[in-house]
């Protein structure tokens, strides 16, 4: 059974997450996507809020299981016998920093590897900050995040619309 990890903040998930985990899905016998908690920095969704809508999102996908971790990423990957880590690659700008990831965690634990999905270019441009800032400024994005995600947006950030 091979087990690949796709982790992140998803704060909050939207559709190019939901890209990356369908067709890692189509590639592993199990995704566990996981919720990185990191007590230095302060999301949108608490960690409940963010599991809620990713467990609502992940449901149609059978193969797809949501959960959190805390501490390294490659340990919680061991301790589910996971063989990889699976990362979006978005542009040119996302890969120095996701390069530095999985060397260092490639160096830490040789055993998992982290394999790239290419982001489809429909969601090239599209990451959580950018959806915050729309929806805080009074903009729509619909189609670009889970309807359950916009509605929970508009709900948090209140726009302004002045
Ligand atoms: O969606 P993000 O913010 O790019 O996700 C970052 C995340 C959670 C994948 C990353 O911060 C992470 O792996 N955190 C766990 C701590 C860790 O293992 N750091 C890597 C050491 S090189």
């Amino acid at each position: 059974m091979r087990l690949a990890i796709y982790p992140g903040s998803f704060d909050p998930v939207t559709n190019g997450h939901l890209d990356i985990v369908q067709r890692a899905a189509l590639i592993f016998d199990q995704v566990r996507v996981a919720v990185g908690v990191n007590p230095s920095k302060v999301p949108l969704f608490d960690v409940a809020e963010r599991l809620a809508f990713l467990e609502e999102v992940c449901a149609p996908f059978p193969n797809v299981r949501v959960d959190k971790f805390t501490g390294l990423l490659v340990k919680y990957a061991l301790a589910h016998k996971a063989c990889a880590v699976v990362k979006g690659l978005r542009a040119i700008s996302d890969f120095e920093y996701e390069f530095q990831q999985a060397q260092m965690n490639r160096r830490i634990s040789p055993e998992i590897d982290t394999l790239f999905v290419m982001t489809s270019t429909e969601y090239s441009y599209l990451s959580s900050s950018v959806v915050k800032e729309i929806v805080r400024y009074g903009g729509s994005v619909a189609g670009l995040v889970p309807d359950v995600v916009e509605q929970a947006l508009r709900a948090k950030l209140k726009p302004d619309l002045s």
